[in-house]
């Protein structure tokens, strides 16, 4: 640990993913072939017509700050697709923020509503950077276990059982990283009721809501009744529309915590890239011809995986929605960690251990199928491959 980094640092890791992603790229430096699936990067270019839109911004001036909240424009049209697609009303004027992806939003709402000592609530396995923030903050994450038997479903029970005076806030991601469940409507309700009972807000990050599997269908827990005045809604363009290098997002709230959070966007970032914004702008009235046709793409590659994964005998959680493929090693000789060391350095395959996610993640691997079916096929072969020998 360096000596001026400030003790707190050291109740955050370094993420697992990014360190099978260093070690995977310097291994392609010493000129090793990598089939990269242990990221969550889409594999899709972002739509040409986004990117024409950006570098007009460019050509035209856009070079300059906007307001903190982020252009107008942008949350005019983020307002129309809450209203449209997710039955969210929102004022574009006062409770919309536009934010640099969802990881920034949720760095934002994170330290705006957790005080030292308070809890918070999040339904494990989980998105590994969420681990960490509440410790970061000096508050407690409190893992609510879901389980791949019950669809990863959160019941009224299991959430009643952990929340306590110090609970301040649920959260929730669905479609999920990394299990690819979908929260469905029981669990939803089950979450608001909790939530309304014990006057709790609801962080909801919903970035994979468009790559969704029939008949899994996404719903937003801010449109249910009552719900919108005690939820942040998160969603970015990373993922849809394969615009994760963009780093441009929105979050919706209520006005006087929007209020709130924009301090913390004035203090980190001052307003999210100019140029970037110009370009959601265009995603969005692009609407799903953009995202259509990549999830016909992950639909084609999640039944291969499903197929692969039949033929070998292997167990998985069946995706209903984002990109990843939940695979139950069945390795006890060695840890998750040594497995996927071994496949990286032996066959040239990228993958993460399931316990990065949590403790019910050993056991577990999580493979990403943001890749061409034909690196789907050969990264598949060998970890089946190296499963059998390590078995
Ligand atoms: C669940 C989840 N939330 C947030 C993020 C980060 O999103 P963004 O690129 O919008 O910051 C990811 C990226 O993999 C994710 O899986």
């Amino acid at each position: 640990m360096n000596r001026f980094a400030a003790s707190r640092m050291q109740r955050i890791e370094q993420s697992g993913i990014r360190r099978m992603l260093e070690k995977a790229m310097a291994m392609e430096r010493a000129g090793r072939e990598v089939i990269h699936m242990e990221i969550g990067r889409t594999d899709f270019d972002t739509p040409p017509v986004v990117k024409e839109a950006a570098k007009k911004a460019l050509d035209e001036g856009w070079v300059h700050y906007t307001s903190s909240m982020g252009l107008l424009e942008l949350r005019k049209a983020v307002a129309e697709k809450l209203k449209r697609e997710n039955g969210i009303q929102a004022d574009p004027e006062r409770e919309i923020l536009v934010v640099a992806g969802a990881s920034h939003g949720m760095a934002i709402t994170l330290m705006t509503v957790l005080e030292a000592d308070e809890e918070i609530l999040i339904p494990e396995p989980m998105y590994l950077f969420y681990l960490d923030w509440a410790e970061y903050l000096g508050a407690r994450t409190v893992p609510l276990p879901c389980l791949p038997e019950n669809g990863f479903q959160i019941t009224r029970q299991s959430l009643k059982a952990r929340v306590n005076p110090k609970t301040k806030a649920i959260l929730l991601n669905s479609p999920h990283n990394p299990t690819g469940s979908v929260l469905d409507r029981t669990s939803l309700q089950a979450v608001a009721e909790v939530a309304a009972e014990h006057d709790l807000l609801v962080i909801s990050d919903e970035i994979y809501e468009k790559i969704i599997y029939e008949p899994s269908r996404h719903y937003s827990i801010a449109s249910f009744p009552g719900m919108k005045e005690r939820t942040v809604t998160l969603n970015s363009f990373s993922k849809g529309h394969a615009m994760d290098g963009w780093r441009i997002g929105y979050l919706a709230a209520p006005a006087d915590l929007v209020w709130e959070l924009e301090k913390g966007q004035q203090h980190t970032m001052i307003n999210p890239t100019t140029f970037s914004q110009i370009g959601a702008i265009t995603a969005l009235k692009m609407g799903d011809r953009i995202v259509r046709p990549m999830v016909e793409e992950y639909t084609r590659r999640r039944a291969l995986m499903m197929e692969l994964a039949d033929q070998a005998g292997l167990t998985y959680f069946p995706p209903q929605g984002a990109f990843y493929f939940w695979l139950r090693h069945g390795v006890s000789r060695v840890d998750g960690w040594a497995l996927v060391d071994t496949l990286l350095e032996k066959h040239g395959v990228a993958i993460t251990p399931g316990e990065i996610f949590g403790p019910s993640g050993k056991g577990y691997l999580r493979i990403s199928y943001s890749n061409s079916m034909e690196n789907l096929r050969k990264g598949m072969g060998r970890i089946i491959e190296t499963l059998n020998d390590l078995k």
